[in-house]
């Protein structure tokens, strides 16, 4: 009975893993969320009589709350756990458009977006894994996954001359640092950390971008884009 934890069940890529795995009945999937009832309720409405899945509430930038749901969590599994899936992110609308020059003009902005990005997207991860750690050790998979991005990858940043969304891809850059730390230490235990990106996948991010169709072509742009 392979047993996973994620977080950011609630919607998106988390609560797509949550469909795909607890489709095996053998499999115990906990999701951790902000709002339990609002997912408790689209699980009831989108995946009826999955009785393998288990919804827990935690900010995963409250340290008591993911002691709770660790707690929870080893009641829920019988104190192990399989597989550990780092999905929820802070992916930060601020910055996805410019940057990093043109950000760098609302320096005091520009900061709490950063810290936002590694307070949720690294901090919260590294106490996370230390706290599941007990749980991973005494599973027999014994596998703990983030969910990284292309953003973070420095060659593609230099060779595509990718220069959007800085904060985001600095904290998913410093988490895949994060990740070889915690192999580093772990894997004479059998523990198996790793980093996988989706690729890009429409979860709704880009919705506020402008219409294509909204755009007024005029001589300007067709000069431009010929
Ligand atoms: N979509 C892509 O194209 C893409 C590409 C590369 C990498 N990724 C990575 O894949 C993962 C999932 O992406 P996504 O597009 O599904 O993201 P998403 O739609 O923005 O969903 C983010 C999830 O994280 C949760 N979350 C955010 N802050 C949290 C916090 N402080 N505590 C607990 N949960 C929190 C959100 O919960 P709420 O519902 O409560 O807000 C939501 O469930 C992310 O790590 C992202 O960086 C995605």
């Amino acid at each position: 009975m392979p047993s996973y934890v994620i977080t950011g069940a609630s919607r998106g890529l988390g609560l797509e893993f949550v469909r795909q795995l607890s489709s095996d009945p053998s499999n115990t999937v906990v999701g951790l969320v902000r709002n339990k009832t609002a997912t408790q309720q689209a699980i009831a409405q989108e995946l009826p009589g999955r009785s393998n899945v288990h919804i827990l509430q935690a900010d995963i930038t409250d340290y008591d709350a993911l002691k709770n749901a660790v707690a929870a969590t080893a009641q829920i599994t019988g104190g192990a756990l399989d597989y550990l899936i780092a999905n929820a992110a802070y992916v930060s609308e601020y910055d996805a458009y410019d940057p990093i020059g043109v950000l760098g003009n609302n320096p005091k902005e520009l900061e709490e977006d950063l810290l936002k990005s590694f307070k949720v997207n690294v901090v919260s991860n590294v106490h996370l894994f230390n706290l599941y750690m007990p749980l991973i050790l005494k599973g027999n998979a014994k596998k703990v996954i983030s969910l990284s991005t292309g953003m973070a990858d420095l060659d593609s940043t230099n060779k595509f001359e990718i220069q959007v969304a800085p904060g985001y891809a600095i904290s998913k850059a410093a988490m895949n640092v994060a990740i070889g730390k915690f192999h580093a230490q772990y894997k004479k235990e059998g523990v198996l950390f790793m980093s996988i990106s989706p690729g890009v996948s429409d979860t709704g991010h880009y919705n506020n971008g402008t219409n294509v169709s909204n755009v007024l072509i005029d001589n300007t742009l067709i000069n431009y884009l010929g």
